[in-house]
């Protein structure tokens, strides 16, 4: 592989960035680890990949202890320090205009104010993987000041986070009784995931009536989590006597119906189908007189 081309990209990688705190027999120390995360939540564990050049990671493995501390948008100069210095040159948070201390609860270790998240964490592995070491420790001790951002790392420089990304559903307009049947089917969840067959034939779809005799809509149901959707589609409507074939490679649609002051989220997967055999229950509906048919199709 290219190395000048490998290098670039490596720096497209976007992360935050947290203080590594640790005390030894060389003082106490911070340095800056973007390559921080949690990797586990019962028990809360956080690894950690770190150079063996670093005196943190001789910190750390002679006390089993240190402190993350996940930086926010106003520390920069502190990561820079935490970073840009190793504490065989410098104790780096005895500068007093850099860091500003606070103490932890459970761990002979210090702890840096004013970031978004203060884990104390006990050392539970130590591995060379690659060019580092992935330190894991499990946090003994956690907060977090909700009134902070994180700061991100992008290309070598600190960025703030963004606004939220509001990601795309078509939006589909759905009498009462059909919006009824969906936030029944949904019972609170936040999106309703759901699976449906589309057959089509000229300008009609086929549909089935859903449990109110007024309701009609594809063959559709609520596949279990963590089954395959085609399979339990073929099985789902072979149960309701609807013989055809599936065509393998599903699509998507996110919609959002909007009812009053109601919202539902419901993704369909769906599979385009030909029959072989119809049951007298399902019939064919023009698209063009339904809104939620116009926008699956
Ligand atoms: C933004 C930033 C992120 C860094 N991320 C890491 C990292 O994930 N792992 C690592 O080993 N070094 C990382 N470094 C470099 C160390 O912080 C640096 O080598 C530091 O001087 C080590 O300090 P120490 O020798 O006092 O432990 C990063 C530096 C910066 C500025």
């Amino acid at each position: 592989m290219d190395r000048e081309i490998t290098e670039k990209s490596q720096r497209y990688f976007m992360t935050s960035v947290s203080m590594i705190t640790s005390n030894g027999s060389k003082g106490q120390n911070v340095m800056a680890a973007e390559w921080t995360m949690q990797i586990s939540y019962e028990p809360k564990l956080i690894a950690v990949f770190i150079h063996e050049s670093s005196s943190t990671l001789k910190n750390i493995l002679e006390t089993k202890q240190f402190g993350v501390n996940v930086a926010s948008e106003d520390q920069t100069n502190s990561v820079n320090i935490a970073g840009g210095y190793s504490r065989k040159e410098i104790a780096k948070l005895d500068i007093s205009n850099a860091f500003k201390l606070l103490k932890a609860k459970k761990l002979n270790i210090p702890l840096i104010r004013g970031c978004i998240i203060n884990a104390e964490c006990r050392l539970v592995l130590s591995k060379k993987i690659g060019d580092h070491v992935i330190i894991v420790g499990q946090v003994v001790y956690i907060r977090h000041d909700a009134s902070k951002k994180p700061l991100v790392y992008h290309r070598g420089k600190y960025f703030r986070i963004g606004s939220p990304i509001d990601s795309f559903r078509q939006e589909v307009k759905i009498n009462s009784d059909l919006f009824d049947l969906f936030s029944k089917c949904a019972n609170g969840k936040f999106v309703f995931k759901c699976v449906g067959a589309l057959i089509k034939s000229k300008n009609t779809l086929l549909v089935i009536r859903d449990t109110e005799p007024s309701l009609e809509i594809i063959p559709y149901f609520e596949p279990t989590r963590g089954h395959d959707y085609y399979d339990s589609l073929k099985r789902h409507l072979k149960k309701s006597g609807l013989l055809l074939t599936l065509k393998p490679k599903p699509f998507l649609k996110r919609l959002i119906f909007k009812n009053d002051q109601r919202i539902q989220r419901v993704n369909f997967i769906l599979f385009h189908g030909a029959i072989k055999k119809i049951p007298s229950n399902f019939k064919w509906k023009l698209i063009k007189q339904n809104s939620l048919l116009r926008a699956l199709i």
